[in-house]
């Protein structure tokens, strides 16, 4: 049972390998990102508080990112977890060893996908998703086989991320560059990061980290 966190920028890719890992490993994909946009959907009052900060490209607290990772992380308790857009500070990693170390439990890989932020500004406009089953898509590197039809359920309804325009994407760049990727040498201390190439296709980046994960197993 491994638990992994995927680092990276907006756009590199971390919430296609969760899911991905999801489906073929049966660990969990804890994505504070995906909380706190059912959060917001559902009006609760973090959500209400969420909404705007999120819409603007900046960080949302500590307190409650931490704390909606610490609700769910027992679900993932014998299946191994992928951290997905969490931690993004130093206090949110510092939070969840400690939320890990209460369990039982520690990370094993901090997995860095290394990628062109230019790249990503054409990776994250062109992003929509299914609106019922969630199965993500791309304007240009991932259409439904059928058009306008969802591969995986069959829907015919699509949605895109509020902040998923160039303005929002500058800022959530300039907040990775500020306050997440100074993280890494937290990591890198206890030699737990490994390093992909994000720029490679979706299948190429799921064998680099499928060969770092079965490596260790
Ligand atoms: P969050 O939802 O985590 O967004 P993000 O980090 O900005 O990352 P994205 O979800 O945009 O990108 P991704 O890396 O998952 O890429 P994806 O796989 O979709 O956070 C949103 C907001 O919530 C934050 O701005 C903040 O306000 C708040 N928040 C969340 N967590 C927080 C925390 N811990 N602390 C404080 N605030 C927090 O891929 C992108 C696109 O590219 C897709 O269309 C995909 O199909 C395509 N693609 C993926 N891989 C490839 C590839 N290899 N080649 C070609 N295309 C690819
Ligand atoms: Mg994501």
């Amino acid at each position: 049972m491994l638990n992994i966190i995927l680092l990276g920028p907006p756009g590199a890719g971390k919430g296609t390998q969760a899911a991905r890992l999801q489906a073929d490993r049966g660990m969990v994909q804890m994505s504070t990102g995906d909380m706190l946009r059912e959060a917001v959907a559902a009006g609760t009052p973090v959500g209400l508080k969420a909404k705007a900060v999120m819409e603007r490209g900046e960080l949302v607290s500590d307190a409650i990112v931490s704390a909606l990772i610490g609700e769910r992380l027992d679900a993932a308790a014998d299946k191994g977890a992928i951290f997905d857009g969490f931690p993004r500070t130093k206090h949110q990693a510092e939070a969840l060893d400690i939320l890990l170390g209460e369990r039982g439990r520690k990370l094993d890989y901090v997995i860095e996908l290394a990628v062109e932020e230019e790249a990503l500004v054409t990776r994250i406009t062109g992003r929509f998703t299914c609106a019922k089953c969630g199965t993500g898509y791309h304007d240009q590197f991932k259409l439904p086989k059928t058009a306008g039809i969802c591969d995986a359920c069959g829907s015919t309804e699509f949605k895109r991320r509020p902040d998923d325009n160039e303005q929002t994407v500058r800022t959530r760049m300039a907040e990775y560059r500020a306050k997440t990727a100074p993280i890494l040498p937290y990591y890198e201390e206890r030699g737990l990061v490994r390093r992909v190439d994000g720029m490679a296709s979706v299948d190429a980046v799921a064998a680099q980290i499928d060969a770092i994960l079965d490596a260790g197993a």
